[in-house]
C-alpha cells in the first residue's frame, strides 16, 4: 500500500513525558520576569513544540509579562462549578467530567503558546481549594504540552499543598539577600520530601556586583545563572510591556538562557 501523507499523519505519536519547569522563591525577585522569559525562550528555540504557560500565582503578572489577554481564570471555572452545584447537581457531576475540555476553553492560545491563570479568588479562605483545582489541571493538561513553565506563587505554600507535585525542574529564585536565598533553601529542603522533580537548582537575579558571586553561600543548590540588575527589565515592567520586546542581548535575556542551557533544555 502506498504511504501517503495522510497516513503518516493518522500514525498515533509517541507521547514523550512533558518537561515542567516551576519557578518558585521570595516575593519579588523576579521568578515572574523569568517564567515569562523562559517561555519566550522556549517559543521562539521551538516552534513546533506546544508550549503552557501557567500563571499559578493568585497575585497575577504573568499575563502581562507575556502581553495575553486572560478571559478566563481556573478560579472563575471552579465558581462555575460551585454555582452549578448549588443549584442542579447532575448538571454539576456532568460538568466536572467534562472539566479537562472546559479547562481547554480557558486556554488562550497564541501560535505555539497556550496560557492559563489561576485567576484571583475572591476570599482569602479559598484559596487552598483553588490550589487544590489547579494541582488536578496540571496534571490534567501537562501531557497535551511539550513543555510548562510555571509561575508559583511566593514561598512554600504550593510547595506544601503538593501543587507541583510532578515537575521534571524546580527552579530557585532569589535576590542576593540572604534571607532570599534562606527561604530558596527551605523550599528546597521542603520540595526535596513534597514534589518529585529530576533538577533543580538557584537563579540569583538582580546581583548587585557580579565580581561578588563567590560570596554568596549557596550548597548545597546548584547555581543555575546570576543575573545582575537589568534596567531594559525594569522599564519593560515599568511601562507594562511583554518581555517578547526585550532586547536579546540584555543581561536578564542571557541570564535565562544561561540557566536553560545549564540544565540542558536549550
Ligand atoms: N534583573 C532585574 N533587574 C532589574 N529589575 C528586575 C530584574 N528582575 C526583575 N526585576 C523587576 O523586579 C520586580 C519584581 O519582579 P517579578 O518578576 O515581578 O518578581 P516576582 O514574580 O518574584 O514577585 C519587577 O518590577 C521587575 O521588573
Ligand atoms: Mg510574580
Amino acid at each position: 500500500m502506498e504511504i501517503t501523507n495522510k497516513n503518516i499523519e493518522k500514525t498515533p505519536k509517541i507521547q514523550k513525558a512533558p518537561v515542567i519547569i516551576a519557578l518558585t522563591g521570595k516575593g519579588g525577585v523576579g521568578k515572574t520576569s523569568l517564567s515569562a522569559l523562559f517561555v519566550r525562550q522556549l517559543t521562539e528555540a521551538f516552534p513546533d513544540k506546544k508550549i503552557l504557560a501557567i500563571d499559578a500565582d493568585p497575585a497575577v503578572g504573568l499575563a502581562m509579562a507575556l502581553g495575553v489577554d486572560v478571559k478566563m481564570t481556573v478560579d472563575d471555572i471552579r465558581n462555575m462549578f460551585i454555582k452549578t452545584a448549588q443549584t442542579d447537581q447532575a448538571a454539576a457531576i456532568e460538568m466536572l467530567g467534562e472539566a479537562k475540555y472546559r479547562m481547554f476553553d480557558a486556554l488562550v492560545e497564541r501560535k505555539n503558546l497556550s496560557f492559563l491563570a489561576i485567576g484571583r479568588p475572591e476570599s482569602a479562605g479559598c484559596y487552598c481549594k483553588v490550589n487544590a483545582y489547579l494541582k488536578e489541571i496540571i496534571s490534567m493538561l501537562a501531557g497535551n504540552f511539550d513543555y510548562v513553565v510555571i509561575d508559583g506563587e511566593a514561598g512554600i505554600e504550593q510547595v506544601n499543598r503538593r501543587v507541583m507535585e510532578k515537575v521534571t525542574h524546580l527552579l530557585l529564585v532569589s535576590d542576593a539577600s540572604k534571607k532570599g536565598i534562606e527561604v530558596a533553601k527551605t523550599i528546597h529542603e521542603v520540595a526535596k520530601d513534597l514534589v518529585m522533580f529530576d533538577q533543580s537548582g538557584i537563579i540569583i537575579n538582580r546581583m548587585p556586583d557580579l565580581n561578588l558571586v563567590d560570596q554568596l553561600e549557596l550548597e548545597p543548590l546548584q547555581l543555575l545563572s546570576c543575573i545582575e540588575d537589568d534596567k531594559a527589565m525594569a522599564l519593560s515592567d515599568m511601562l507594562g510591556k511583554s518581555v517578547y520586546e526585550i532586547d536579546a542581548s540584555s543581561p536578564i535575556y542571557q541570564g535565562g538562557v544561561e540557566a536553560l542551557k545549564n540544565l540542558g533544555i536549550l
